[in-house]
Protein backbone atom coordinates (compact mmCIF):
# COMPACT_ATOMS: atom_id res chain seq x y z
CA UNK A 1 0.00 0.00 0.00
CA UNK A 2 1.41 3.21 -0.70
CA UNK A 3 2.06 6.08 1.90
CA UNK A 4 0.10 9.49 1.58
CA UNK A 5 1.17 12.06 4.25
CA UNK A 6 0.02 15.85 4.54
CA UNK A 7 0.16 18.38 7.31
CA UNK A 8 -2.15 21.78 8.35
CA UNK A 9 -0.27 24.54 10.05
CA UNK A 10 -1.89 24.99 13.57
CA UNK A 11 -2.10 29.06 12.60
CA UNK A 12 -5.66 29.16 13.61
CA UNK A 13 -9.02 27.50 14.51
CA UNK A 14 -10.04 25.30 11.83
CA UNK A 15 -13.10 26.05 9.74
CA UNK A 16 -15.15 25.10 6.88
CA UNK A 17 -12.89 25.95 4.51
CA UNK A 18 -10.07 23.35 5.82
CA UNK A 19 -12.47 20.69 6.54
CA UNK A 20 -14.36 20.85 2.90
CA UNK A 21 -10.95 21.58 1.02
CA UNK A 22 -8.40 19.63 2.89
CA UNK A 23 -9.75 17.42 5.74
CA UNK A 24 -12.96 15.66 4.37
CA UNK A 25 -10.98 14.52 1.02
CA UNK A 26 -7.85 13.22 3.47
CA UNK A 27 -9.75 11.51 5.58
CA UNK A 28 -11.48 9.39 2.49
CA UNK A 29 -7.99 8.62 1.25
CA UNK A 30 -7.28 6.37 4.29
CA UNK A 31 -9.44 3.74 2.15
CA UNK A 32 -6.65 3.38 -0.53
CA UNK A 33 -3.86 5.11 1.50
CA UNK A 34 -1.13 4.32 4.46
CA UNK A 35 -2.10 7.47 5.75
CA UNK A 36 0.54 9.93 7.84
CA UNK A 37 -1.02 13.40 9.16
CA UNK A 38 0.57 15.76 11.14
CA UNK A 39 0.45 18.83 12.96
CA UNK A 40 2.99 21.30 11.53
CA UNK A 41 3.60 23.15 14.62
CA UNK A 42 7.11 24.64 13.69
CA UNK A 43 5.69 25.53 10.26
CA UNK A 44 3.34 27.97 12.05
CA UNK A 45 6.02 29.16 14.13
CA UNK A 46 7.06 31.10 11.26
CA UNK A 47 3.94 33.25 11.90
CA UNK A 48 2.78 32.71 14.81
CA UNK A 49 4.22 34.35 18.83
CA UNK A 50 2.61 32.91 21.16
CA UNK A 51 3.11 29.61 22.89
CA UNK A 52 -0.21 29.56 24.39
CA UNK A 53 -2.08 30.53 20.92
CA UNK A 54 0.40 28.02 19.10
CA UNK A 55 -0.68 24.90 21.82
CA UNK A 56 -4.39 25.58 21.60
CA UNK A 57 -4.36 25.82 17.92
CA UNK A 58 -2.67 22.49 18.05
CA UNK A 59 -4.84 20.93 20.32
CA UNK A 60 -8.10 22.42 17.95
CA UNK A 61 -6.37 20.33 15.07
CA UNK A 62 -5.87 17.11 16.62
CA UNK A 63 -8.99 17.26 18.21
CA UNK A 64 -10.72 17.88 14.87
CA UNK A 65 -8.97 15.47 13.08
CA UNK A 66 -10.23 12.84 15.50
CA UNK A 67 -13.68 14.14 16.05
CA UNK A 68 -13.74 13.92 12.49
CA UNK A 69 -13.00 10.17 12.15
CA UNK A 70 -9.76 9.44 11.75
CA UNK A 71 -8.85 6.31 13.44
CA UNK A 72 -5.50 6.80 14.94
CA UNK A 73 -4.52 3.14 14.52
CA UNK A 74 -4.67 2.82 10.91
CA UNK A 75 -4.17 7.16 10.81
CA UNK A 76 -0.85 8.22 12.24
CA UNK A 77 -1.34 11.55 13.94
CA UNK A 78 1.34 13.24 15.45
CA UNK A 79 3.05 16.77 16.65
CA UNK A 80 5.76 17.62 13.43
CA UNK A 81 8.10 18.77 16.90
CA UNK A 82 7.45 15.46 18.00
CA UNK A 83 9.53 13.71 15.35
CA UNK A 84 13.27 15.34 15.99
CA UNK A 85 14.44 13.17 13.06
CA UNK A 86 12.48 15.44 10.39
CA UNK A 87 14.12 19.10 11.56
CA UNK A 88 17.45 17.20 11.95
CA UNK A 89 16.81 15.83 8.25
CA UNK A 90 15.36 19.45 7.21
CA UNK A 91 19.23 21.13 7.79
CA UNK A 92 20.78 17.78 5.89
CA UNK A 93 18.27 18.62 3.11
CA UNK A 94 19.59 22.70 3.01
CA UNK A 95 22.48 21.79 1.85
CA UNK A 96 21.09 20.33 -1.28
CA UNK A 97 18.89 23.29 -1.89
CA UNK A 98 19.88 26.04 -4.13
CA UNK A 99 19.47 29.72 -3.19
CA UNK A 100 17.80 30.28 -5.90
CA UNK A 101 15.26 27.96 -5.61
CA UNK A 102 14.62 29.68 -2.09
CA UNK A 103 14.33 32.86 -4.01
CA UNK A 104 11.44 31.85 -5.97
CA UNK A 105 9.19 30.47 -3.40
CA UNK A 106 5.57 32.42 -3.97
CA UNK A 107 4.93 32.68 -0.26
CA UNK A 108 8.77 34.41 0.28
CA UNK A 109 8.09 36.45 -2.56
CA UNK A 110 4.48 37.71 -1.04
CA UNK A 111 6.28 38.52 2.21
CA UNK A 112 8.98 40.35 0.03
CA UNK A 113 6.62 42.17 -1.79
CA UNK A 114 4.45 43.49 1.55
CA UNK A 115 7.78 44.27 2.79
CA UNK A 116 6.71 42.02 5.61
CA UNK A 117 10.40 40.51 7.45
CA UNK A 118 11.48 38.07 6.55
CA UNK A 119 12.97 35.44 9.20
CA UNK A 120 15.25 32.95 8.10
CA UNK A 121 12.73 30.31 9.20
CA UNK A 122 9.68 31.90 6.53
CA UNK A 123 12.81 31.55 3.89
CA UNK A 124 13.58 28.02 4.27
CA UNK A 125 9.83 26.92 5.32
CA UNK A 126 10.23 24.72 1.50
CA UNK A 127 13.15 22.32 3.32
CA UNK A 128 11.18 21.77 6.43
CA UNK A 129 8.11 20.80 4.60
CA UNK A 130 10.29 18.25 2.26
CA UNK A 131 12.07 16.91 5.41
CA UNK A 132 8.31 15.81 6.62
CA UNK A 133 8.02 14.10 3.33
CA UNK A 134 10.64 13.18 2.80
CA UNK A 135 11.46 11.20 6.18
CA UNK A 136 8.70 8.91 6.06
CA UNK A 137 9.34 8.44 2.38
CA UNK A 138 6.03 9.48 1.36
CA UNK A 139 4.65 8.48 -2.00
CA UNK A 140 1.88 11.01 -2.30
CA UNK A 141 1.17 14.43 -0.73
CA UNK A 142 -2.28 15.36 -0.87
CA UNK A 143 -1.82 19.33 -1.28
CA UNK A 144 -3.97 22.06 -2.09
CA UNK A 145 -3.03 23.87 -5.47
CA UNK A 146 -1.64 26.67 -3.33
CA UNK A 147 0.98 24.17 -2.33
CA UNK A 148 1.98 22.69 -5.82
CA UNK A 149 5.30 24.77 -5.78
CA UNK A 150 6.40 23.55 -2.36
CA UNK A 151 5.87 19.95 -4.02
CA UNK A 152 7.48 20.51 -6.41
CA UNK A 153 10.69 22.30 -4.87
CA UNK A 154 10.36 19.58 -2.24
CA UNK A 155 10.84 16.67 -5.46
CA UNK A 156 14.12 18.73 -7.05
CA UNK A 157 15.41 18.68 -3.01
CA UNK A 158 15.28 14.49 -3.08
CA UNK A 159 16.65 14.53 -6.95
CA UNK A 160 19.62 16.59 -5.79
CA UNK A 161 20.31 14.03 -2.63
CA UNK A 162 19.75 11.01 -4.78
CA UNK A 163 22.48 12.54 -7.56
CA UNK A 164 25.24 12.63 -4.81
CA UNK A 165 24.27 9.41 -2.92
CA UNK A 166 21.70 7.27 -5.14
CA UNK A 167 18.06 6.77 -4.49
CA UNK A 168 17.99 6.87 -1.03
CA UNK A 169 14.97 9.13 -0.99
CA UNK A 170 11.44 8.87 -2.62
CA UNK A 171 10.61 11.70 -4.71
CA UNK A 172 7.12 12.02 -3.98
CA UNK A 173 3.86 12.89 -5.99
CA UNK A 174 1.51 16.22 -5.35
CA UNK A 175 -2.15 14.95 -5.03
CA UNK A 176 -3.97 17.81 -6.04
CA UNK A 177 -7.77 16.92 -5.83
CA UNK A 178 -9.07 19.18 -8.78
CA UNK A 179 -12.57 18.03 -7.91
CA UNK A 180 -12.64 19.97 -4.97
CA UNK A 181 -13.56 23.48 -5.38
CA UNK A 182 -12.42 26.70 -3.73
CA UNK A 183 -14.27 27.23 -0.35
CA UNK A 184 -15.82 30.62 -0.35
CA UNK A 185 -16.11 32.34 2.85
CA UNK A 186 -18.42 34.89 4.08
CA UNK A 187 -17.11 37.83 1.67
CA UNK A 188 -17.56 35.38 -1.57
CA UNK A 189 -13.16 35.49 -1.59
CA UNK A 190 -11.65 32.03 -0.44
CA UNK A 191 -12.04 31.01 2.96
CA UNK A 192 -9.30 32.14 4.34
CA UNK A 193 -7.98 32.80 8.27
CA UNK A 194 -5.91 35.72 5.88
CA UNK A 195 -9.10 37.53 5.05
CA UNK A 196 -10.62 36.74 8.18
CA UNK A 197 -14.14 35.66 6.30
CA UNK A 198 -14.17 32.01 8.17
CA UNK A 199 -16.55 29.95 9.32
CA UNK A 200 -14.91 27.96 12.08
CA UNK A 201 -15.53 24.40 11.91
CA UNK A 202 -17.09 23.66 15.41
CA UNK A 203 -19.34 26.66 16.77
CA UNK A 204 -21.98 26.32 19.02
CA UNK A 205 -25.44 25.73 16.86
CA UNK A 206 -26.62 29.64 17.91
CA UNK A 207 -23.40 30.97 16.67
CA UNK A 208 -23.35 29.42 14.05
CA UNK A 209 -26.25 30.10 12.75
CA UNK A 210 -25.33 34.01 13.70
CA UNK A 211 -22.35 33.84 11.08
CA UNK A 212 -24.32 31.64 8.42
CA UNK A 213 -26.91 34.63 7.99
CA UNK A 214 -23.93 37.01 7.50
CA UNK A 215 -22.93 35.56 4.03
CA UNK A 216 -22.79 38.03 1.44
CA UNK A 217 -25.33 37.66 -1.19
CA UNK A 218 -26.43 39.80 -3.58
CA UNK A 219 -29.69 41.95 -2.99
CA UNK A 220 -32.04 40.01 -5.50
CA UNK A 221 -35.87 40.64 -3.50
CA UNK A 222 -37.35 37.23 -2.68
CA UNK A 223 -39.95 36.89 -5.69
CA UNK A 224 -37.33 37.45 -8.35
CA UNK A 225 -35.43 34.79 -9.71
CA UNK A 226 -32.04 34.19 -8.25
CA UNK A 227 -28.65 32.66 -9.88
CA UNK A 228 -27.88 29.93 -7.03
CA UNK A 229 -24.04 29.04 -8.65
CA UNK A 230 -22.60 31.98 -8.32
CA UNK A 231 -23.80 32.55 -4.75
CA UNK A 232 -20.91 31.76 -1.74
CA UNK A 233 -24.27 30.47 0.48
CA UNK A 234 -25.38 27.92 -2.37
CA UNK A 235 -21.76 26.63 -2.75
CA UNK A 236 -21.37 25.55 0.72
CA UNK A 237 -24.08 24.15 0.69
CA UNK A 238 -23.88 22.00 -2.84
CA UNK A 239 -20.43 21.35 -0.99
CA UNK A 240 -21.92 19.81 2.37
CA UNK A 241 -25.00 17.58 0.48
CA UNK A 242 -23.23 16.88 -3.20
CA UNK A 243 -24.25 18.08 -6.43
CA UNK A 244 -27.48 15.88 -6.86
CA UNK A 245 -29.10 16.62 -3.82
CA UNK A 246 -28.37 20.66 -3.63
CA UNK A 247 -30.42 20.52 -6.63
CA UNK A 248 -33.74 21.36 -5.72
CA UNK A 249 -32.99 24.22 -3.59
CA UNK A 250 -31.29 25.69 -7.22
CA UNK A 251 -34.40 25.09 -8.44
CA UNK A 252 -36.28 26.59 -6.08
CA UNK A 253 -33.70 30.05 -5.84
CA UNK A 254 -33.63 30.18 -9.99
CA UNK A 255 -37.76 29.73 -10.12
CA UNK A 256 -37.73 32.94 -7.51
CA UNK A 257 -40.29 32.94 -4.58
CA UNK A 258 -37.49 31.87 -2.38
CA UNK A 259 -35.27 34.17 -0.44
CA UNK A 260 -31.08 33.66 0.56
CA UNK A 261 -32.05 33.56 3.94
CA UNK A 262 -34.06 30.20 3.15
CA UNK A 263 -31.07 29.25 1.39
CA UNK A 264 -29.11 30.26 4.65
CA UNK A 265 -31.64 28.07 6.72
CA UNK A 266 -31.19 25.10 4.54
CA UNK A 267 -27.06 25.95 5.26
CA UNK A 268 -27.30 25.93 8.18
CA UNK A 269 -29.39 22.26 8.37
CA UNK A 270 -26.49 20.87 5.96
CA UNK A 271 -24.13 22.06 8.41
CA UNK A 272 -25.62 20.91 11.70
CA UNK A 273 -26.84 17.10 10.08
CA UNK A 274 -22.72 17.12 8.72
CA UNK A 275 -20.86 18.26 11.75
CA UNK A 276 -23.44 18.10 14.70
CA UNK A 277 -22.68 14.52 16.11
CA UNK A 278 -18.62 15.38 15.69
CA UNK A 279 -19.21 18.68 17.22
CA UNK A 280 -19.95 16.92 20.64
CA UNK A 281 -17.07 14.42 20.23
CA UNK A 282 -15.09 17.80 19.48
CA UNK A 283 -15.76 19.52 22.68
CA UNK A 284 -15.38 15.99 24.70
CA UNK A 285 -11.92 16.13 23.28
CA UNK A 286 -10.63 19.69 24.09
CA UNK A 287 -11.89 18.84 27.78
CA UNK A 288 -9.60 16.15 27.94
CA UNK A 289 -6.16 17.46 27.28
CA UNK A 290 -4.27 14.10 28.52
CA UNK A 291 -6.22 12.10 26.32
CA UNK A 292 -5.35 14.37 23.04
CA UNK A 293 -1.68 14.26 24.29
CA UNK A 294 -1.46 10.82 24.36
CA UNK A 295 -2.62 9.98 21.47
CA UNK A 296 -0.04 12.49 19.75
CA UNK A 297 2.60 10.98 22.05
CA UNK A 298 1.91 7.53 20.45
CA UNK A 299 1.58 8.68 17.00
CA UNK A 300 5.11 10.19 17.01
CA UNK A 301 6.56 7.04 18.67
CA UNK A 302 4.91 5.25 16.05
CA UNK A 303 6.10 8.18 13.37
CA UNK A 304 9.91 7.86 14.90
CA UNK A 305 9.98 4.27 14.45
CA UNK A 306 8.57 5.10 10.89
CA UNK A 307 11.59 7.16 10.16
CA UNK A 308 14.81 5.96 11.87
CA UNK A 309 15.79 3.20 9.37
CA UNK A 310 15.47 5.55 7.02
CA UNK A 311 17.66 8.23 8.86
CA UNK A 312 20.17 6.28 9.41
CA UNK A 313 20.95 5.78 5.86
CA UNK A 314 21.00 9.10 4.97
CA UNK A 315 23.20 9.47 8.08
CA UNK A 316 25.47 7.08 7.17
CA UNK A 317 25.46 8.47 3.24
CA UNK A 318 26.46 11.50 4.20
CA UNK A 319 29.40 10.09 6.22
CA UNK A 320 28.12 11.57 9.66
CA UNK A 321 27.99 7.48 11.10
N1 LIG B 1 2.71 24.09 4.03
C1 LIG B 1 1.47 23.39 4.26
C2 LIG B 1 0.33 24.42 4.32
O1 LIG B 1 0.57 25.56 4.63
C3 LIG B 1 1.50 22.61 5.54
C4 LIG B 1 2.56 21.56 5.49
C5 LIG B 1 3.72 21.52 6.22
C6 LIG B 1 2.56 20.39 4.69
N2 LIG B 1 4.42 20.41 5.93
C7 LIG B 1 3.75 19.69 4.99
C8 LIG B 1 1.67 19.86 3.75
C9 LIG B 1 4.08 18.50 4.35
C10 LIG B 1 2.00 18.67 3.10
C11 LIG B 1 3.20 17.99 3.40
O2 LIG B 1 -0.80 24.07 4.09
Amino acid sequence: MKTALTGIKPSGQPHLGNYLGMIRPALALAQSYRCLYFIADYHALTTLHRGDELRLHTREVAATWLALGLDPERTLLYRQSDVPEVTELAWILSCFTAKGLLDRAHAYKDALAQQREVSAGLYTYPVLMAADILAFGADAVPVGRDQKQHLEMCRDIAQRFNHAYGDLLVVPDALIQEEVETIPGLDGRKMSKSYGNTIPLFLPAPALRKLVMRIQTDSTPVEEPKQPETASVFQLYRQFVGAPAAEPLAERLRAGGTGWAAAKQALVEAIEAALGGARAHYDELMRDTARLEAVLRRGAGRARDLAAPRMERIRRAIGVR
